[in-house]
């Protein structure tokens, strides 16, 4: 059953292959002092970086530069960039980037006006922004695909003194005011960051559906952009450059988490909060984090929501259920998605980005517990996910 929200998404996109053509026309209504904000050189080399140069300064506005934000962006960038953005008096702040780059300009929008310490107030004491600290708008130019980052309020940020990798979603005020979602920018990029990203969308989908007992329509949109994602990534790993495969899978990121599914659901989150503190500790590509911990996770947590994992096989991977117990279909739904992900080409576990088992009880200690799922987890059996993750 639903439960009461609100639903409101005010990001405006503009999607395909002329989409960078409006970024005047979405730019119009704000001021001269533009702060583009980008990565460590893709968009240099692949000459996006010029055609953005080209229309904002067709289009009057003052440009000034904050680049070198890395994948994973910390909290000492933050600073940085919080600075930057003063000094140039940024009316707007334009991201053009993936995950990283957006997740830092929407952080630096409202730290920049703020007057406490950014980390600990929106990360560590999980406050929101005062009614009273000014917000630069944000928009995005995205370049690679899967976190969702150009149509939601989240903003993921890394202290590594503190080996904690720490998600704030902020609300509508935060949220990008448009995104340029042109597919031909994303490829470009390697073909790990591009698997990576589609499993950090498979990734989404799944922790909000892994939720709940009741017959909600999000778990049968989850299915059907769960389908799209399986067909579109095994044609985009085989030839990059279509179109349509990569087209459609940039249109499933942007609604696997774009607060859409999520309403009305408990939703789950406990295989990013996994990820996360692997990725504190390893400063690992984010969407491998999740790959190689995700199955012992569900394998663990599938007695508990057993009739939903059984739903997950029959539905999105076409196991047969023909004399068959419900623990077995739900066994076989997760070993489909297991070749799947095998020859994909994704990262299966922890060691391969650097985990050993010394770091597993300080990994532990980093995870957060979310409680929307089918089990709530206690620090020993994180301990022992991980443990099965290396
Ligand atoms: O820095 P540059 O040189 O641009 O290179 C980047 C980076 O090395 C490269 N890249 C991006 N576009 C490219 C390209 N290379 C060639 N051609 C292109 N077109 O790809 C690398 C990875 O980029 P990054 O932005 O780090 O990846 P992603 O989009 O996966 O973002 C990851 C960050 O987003 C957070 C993650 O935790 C991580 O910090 N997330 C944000 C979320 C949100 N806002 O809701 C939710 C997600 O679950 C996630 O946690
Ligand atoms: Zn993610």
């Amino acid at each position: 059953m639903l439960g009461n929200f609100t639903y409101c998404n005010p990001t405006k996109l503009y999607f395909g292959k002329d989409a960078l053509g409006s970024l005047g026309a979405a730019l119009a209504g704000y001021g001269k002092n533009v702060l583009l904000v980008y990565g460590g050189g893709s968009i240099k080399k692949n000459g996006i970086y010029d055609k953005v140069i080209s229309i904002l300064r067709s289009s009057g506005k003052n440009v000034y530069e904050d680049g070198g934000v890395m994948p994973n962006p910390t909290s000492e960038k933050l600073a940085e960039g919080c600075e930057r953005a003063r000094a140039a008096k940024a009316d707007f702040i334009l991201a053009v980037g993936g995950g990283s780059v957006c997740d830092y300009a929407k952080a630096v929008s409202v730290s920049a006006y703020c007057d406490d310490d950014p980390w600990e107030k929106y990360f560590i004491r999980m406050e929101d922004v005062d009614a009273d600290t000014r917000i630069i708008p944000v928009g995005c130019v995205l370049t690679m695909v899967g976190t969702g980052s150009e149509m939601n309020g989240g903003s993921v940020i890394t202290n590594h003194a503190q080996k904690l990798k720490i998600g704030h979603v902020f609300g509508e005020n935060v949220f990008p005011k448009f995104a340029i979602l042109n597919p031909e920018f994303t490829y470009t990029l390697p073909k790990y960051q591009m698997i990576s990203g589609i499993y950090d969308i498979m990734s989404h989908l799944l922790e909000q559906y892994f939720s709940g007992e009741d017959d909600n329509t999000s778990d049968y949109v989850i299915e059907g952009l769960l389908h799209s994602l399986i067909h579109s990534a095994g044609i985009a790993a085989e030839n990059p450059t279509d179109y349509e495969a990569r087209s459609n899978i940039m249109w499933i990121a942007t609604w696997a988490l774009n607060t859409f599914v999520a309403k009305g659901k408990d939703t789950d989150w406990e295989v990013h909060m996994l990820g996360q503190a692997v990725g504190a500790h390893t400063d690992a590509t984010h969407g491998m984090t999740l790959s190689a911990v995700s199955l012992p996770y569900y394998r663990y947590i599938l007695p508990y929501g057993q009739a939903k994992f059984a739903r997950y096989a029959v539905n999105v991977w076409g196991v047969d259920k023909a004399g068959k117990s419900e623990r077995q279909i739900a066994e076989e739904g997760l070993d489909a998605m297991e070749k799947w992900m095998r020859d994909l080409g994704l990262v299966m576990n922890i060691t391969e980005l650097g985990v050993n088992e010394d770091m597993l009880k300080g990994i532990a200690k980093s995870t957060l517990v979310m409680e929307g799922g089918y089990k709530t987890l206690t620090e020993d059996e994180i301990y022992n996910i991980l443990k099965a993750s290396l």
